[in-house]
């Protein structure tokens, strides 16, 4: 099995292009690799929220700046770039114009950590500025935009990568070892079911993500991670997608709205109420900012205008013949994920339920007409968010670790724009009335 999610890398010259062969190219690859080189990785940051701050910065500047040097920040909010800045402890410049940035301070690398449905302008802008990308999923959000990133990184040869850090999950590797190793034999079908609560759920219909627009709906910004892992451990790419979507209990399901939380009449007998006053970190990145740009961020998540969906279902065809459905629901009890891949020599489940009172998890395999056992032997759980994964997924961009990396976890151009056109095409689909979409009509790869 390929060690790379791209087909048309080989081991060789996915070595000869990651790692220590590049190290003297200033390429976000090349810069960490054991202390051989002496210059550290510049690198500029666009989109100065929280992953671009909490994620993207703070961690980084302290455990990474022996390889990384921040040399400026930009945000279209004067305020909180500056917010940002205090807040990574940096002297880098800020800025609100991304050109005036990037050729003032002439990084080797952008990291695009915006809206979802602005990160193509600075992927593409970047490489055309000669620095190589670092995207925040999900690429893209509509097939366009997808193309403009292609036929950019084909015009100017830089580097893109996506940082899909839900491949970066102990059990998530764990599964794509055991995937690799035939343990279940040849994968027929996955049945792959994302649960978010009322919490992080409705949190989604708060923010810019309410419209397709900003996010792509969540079929593009949330389940880019997990079209992204589905391909990523089968190794194939998608070829045909079907979907159905609905919106059954936020936007304009509410029985009665107001702008924001703050304000809200309702607050008594809203079961959504949520005071961002209460959290000193919000109130510095978001609330004391609303003067620049008017983003509330705790917006009504019953606005009329709403036009993502909270209720999902998705089948998706793959070159290789398996068949994925694929669904996501948004205002459950409990948070979860319950993914099964059936082989033609048993089954292996992940499941992980949190929240609401209820905890369960684990990663079983099912031999046909054999034993079932429950996985244990992960790999260190590391310290930083989302269970570690992002910490592992800073060590790849940043230190070129794990390396070799047989498990394929670095996600590159092509991950990044079947992580999206999924997503893409299943909207496509809904707005049609179902209709099968067609991966290959959307772009030329
Ligand atoms: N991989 C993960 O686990 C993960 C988790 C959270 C968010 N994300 C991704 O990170 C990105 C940022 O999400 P967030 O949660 O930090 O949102 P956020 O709202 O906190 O931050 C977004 C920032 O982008 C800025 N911005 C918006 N439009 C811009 C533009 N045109 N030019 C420059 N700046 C602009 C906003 O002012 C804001 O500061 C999104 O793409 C999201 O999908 C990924």
């Amino acid at each position: 099995m390929p060690e790379s999610n791209d087909h048309s890398m080989t081991r060789r010259n996915f070595l000869a292009t990651s790692g220590t062969a590049l190290a003297a190219a200033a390429s976000p690859f090349a810069t960490g690799i054991a202390g051989a080189q002496s210059k550290k990785l510049k690198v500029a940051t666009v989109g100065t929220g929280s992953r671009g701050t909490l994620t993207w910065g703070i961690p980084v500047v302290k455990g990474y700046s022996d390889v990384v040097e921040f040399v400026g920040l930009c945000d279209i909010n004067s305020k909180r770039v500056k917010v940002a800045q205090g807040m990574m402890g940096i002297s880098a410049p800020t800025f609100t114009d991304f050109d005036e940035m990037v050729k003032k301070t002439r990084p080797d690398a952008v990291i695009i950590t915006t809206v979802d449905g602005t990160h193509w302008r600075y992927i593409v802008r970047a490489l055309e500025l000669g620095c190589d990308a670092i995207s925040e999923k999900p690429m893209c959000t509509n097939e366009e935009q997808c193309q403009a990133i292609l036929d950019a990184a084909k015009r100017t040869g830089r580097k893109v990568t996506v940082t899909f850090n839900a491949r970066h999950g102990r059990e998530d590797k764990r599964v794509k070892q055991l995937l690799m190793e035939k343990a279940v034999g040849d994968v027929v079908s996955v049945d792959f079911h994302e649960y978010l609560d009322t919490s992080h759920g409705a949190d989604y219909f708060r923010r810019w993500h309410y419209l397709k627009e900003n996010s792509g709906t969540l079929l593009v910004h949330k389940a880019s991670h997990h079209f992204d892992q589905a391909n990523w451990w089968l190794n194939s790419t998608p070829t045909e997608v079907s979907a159905y979507g609905e919106l059954k209990v936020y936007g304009r399901n509410g029985t009665f709205r107001s702008t924001h939380c703050r304000v809200c009449p309702f607050k008594q007998q809203c079961k959504f109420y949520w005071d961002i006053t209460k959290s000193e970190r919000m109130k510095e990145m978001y609330t004391d900012c609303e003067s620049e740009d008017g983003y509330l961020r705790d917006a009504c998540l019953f606005r009329e205008n709403c036009n993502i969906y909270d209720t999902m279902s998705v089948r998706v065809k793959y070159e290789n013949d398996v068949m994925l459905t694929y669904t996501a629901n948004t205002y459950q009890p409990f948070e979860g994920q319950a993914i099964a891949f059936n082989g033609t020599k048993g089954r292996l489940d992940a499941n992980h339920f949190g929240g609401g009172g209820y905890s369960q998890g684990e990663v079983r395999l099912t031999r046909a007409f054999g034993k079932s056992e429950v996985i244990r032997d992960f790999e260190e759980r590391r310290e930083g968010g989302h269970g570690g994964s992002d910490t592992s997924i800073q060590d790849l961009v940043f230190r070129g670790k794990p390396d070799p990396d047989p498990l394929g976890l670095r996600a590159d151009l092509r991950a990044g724009a079947f992580g999206s056109l999924i997503g893409i095409a299943a909207y496509h689909s809904i707005e049609r009335g179902g209709e099968t979409v067609k991966i290959s009509d959307l772009v030329k790869l």
